[in-house]
């Protein structure tokens, strides 16, 4: 059974596409990246985990997708389509599809790009930035791989969000963009979740939030974190990975942490 990536060249990303070459169901995985594709040497979870062999993890295809081109979406999907049609005849599976799809992209700050401490800093065209790069990805690829999903007795179809896209949770105010931008993911994925409950009703619609975790994206802001509330990546990925594992056929529309407990919309 097929696993899909997305945003697989970053922290939370990549060690996301190791958890998932030692998931007994997981028999292929394609994973995207954007600008430059990871080497197998930055394979942090197989490296410090002795009990897994990088020898028998399953192997990686890497594709390259910008999620902001739509086109280049629809491209990877048929890109799928063909890879899974392959699968059929080779292994005479009469059901192959797509067990598990995870979007590990987004951006709160990069060249152009700086989370708001002030509304006095917001403008038109970072919110813009943040919602198509955080938000319109994953219903783009919804609207071109839901077929996929729907091949499996149980697909989960969930998207990196984060805590701070919480309407009722936010305490802090400021990250406007970034904000929002999760905000309208989360819309996206509760949306997408009751229709396709009526679809394709074996398919768990999620969106997760990985908790603070080390990598560039948190960089900037990591010394304000206390101890022990910043996880490797590695770490994050294994919690995602379990709490993906633990969703059955029938739950779905919903907002988890790190640790499985729900978080308010
Ligand atoms: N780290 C945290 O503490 C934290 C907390 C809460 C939520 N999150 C969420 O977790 C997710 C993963 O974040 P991370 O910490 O792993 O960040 P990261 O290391 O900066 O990785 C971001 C990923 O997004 C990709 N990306 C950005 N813009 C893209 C575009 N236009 N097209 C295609 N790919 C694009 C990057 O590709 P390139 O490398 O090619 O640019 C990279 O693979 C994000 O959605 C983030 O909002 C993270």
């Amino acid at each position: 059974m097929l696993a899909v990536v997305v945003g697989a060249s970053g922290g939370i990303g990549a060690a996301m596409v190791e958890a998932l070459r030692h998931e007994p169901d997981v028999t292929s995985i394609i994973a995207t990246f954007r600008s430059t594709q990871p080497a197998p040497t930055q394979s942090a979870l197989t490296q410090s985990d002795k009990n897994l062999s990088p020898a028998t993890a399953t192997p990686v295809e890497w594709y390259q997708l910008e999620l902001t081109d739509e086109s280049a979406i629809v491209k990877f999907a048929d890109h799928l389509r063909s890879k899974l049609s392959q699968q059929t005849s080779v292994a005479d599976d009469p059901q192959p599809g797509l067990r598990y799809f995870i979007n590990c992209a987004g951006v709160l700050h990069n060249d152009q790009l700086s989370p708001e401490k002030t509304v006095r800093s917001f403008t038109s065209e970072a919110l813009a930035t943040s919602v198509a790069i955080n938000a319109t990805p994953t219903l783009l690829l919804a609207r071109e791989l839901g077929p996929l999903l729907k091949q499996e007795s149980h697909a989960v179809y969930a998207t990196v969000s984060a805590k701070v896209g919480s309407i009722s949770d936010n305490r802090l105010g400021g990250w406007y963009s970034y904000r929002m931008s999760k905000a309208a993911l989360n819309m996206a994925i509760r949306t997408l979740a009751v229709e396709w409950q009526r679809l394709y009703p074996q398919v768990s619609v999620v969106a997760l939030h990985p908790g603070t975790t080390a990598t560039a994206l948190s960089k900037p802001f990591q010394r304000n974190v206390p101890g022990g509330k910043l996880f490797s990546a590695d770490k994050t990925a294994n919690f995602l990975m379990a709490v993906m594992r633990s969703l059955t056929p029938g739950r779905t529309g919903e907002f988890l942490s790190w640790d499985g407990t729900p978080i308010p919309w």
